[in-house]
């Protein structure tokens, strides 16, 4: 199966209810799609609808059931990317 990395991107606009993009995710989603693309990874980035964690977004996961990362920002970054290093040598 393909690996990949998921990036939450549901919006919700009442500031009561939180949401990934509503948290930067969308800017996440595209900074992690041009370092990955630098380090020539083998691994795509893909937008998600919400998985279930929104109140310690923006939250991303590898795919398939790999590990979930919460609060995600730009300084996570590069320990997601060691991260997706390692799944992908996994089988
Ligand atoms: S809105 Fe992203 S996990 Fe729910």
């Amino acid at each position: 199966m393909t690996k990949k990395i998921i990036v939450c991107t549901n919006y919700r606009a009442n500031p009561n209810n939180p949401s990934c993009m509503a948290r930067g995710s969308q800017e996440i989603f595209a900074a992690l799609t041009q370092q990955l693309a630098q380090e020539n990874m083998p691994i795509t980035v893909e937008e998600s609808p919400c998985l279930g964690f929104c109140e310690i977004g923006p939250n991303l996961r590898l795919m398939p059931s790999g590990t979930f990362f919460h609060e995600v920002s730009d300084k996570k970054l590069s320990l997601i990317i060691k991260k997706a290093k390692l799944f992908l040598k996994q089988q």
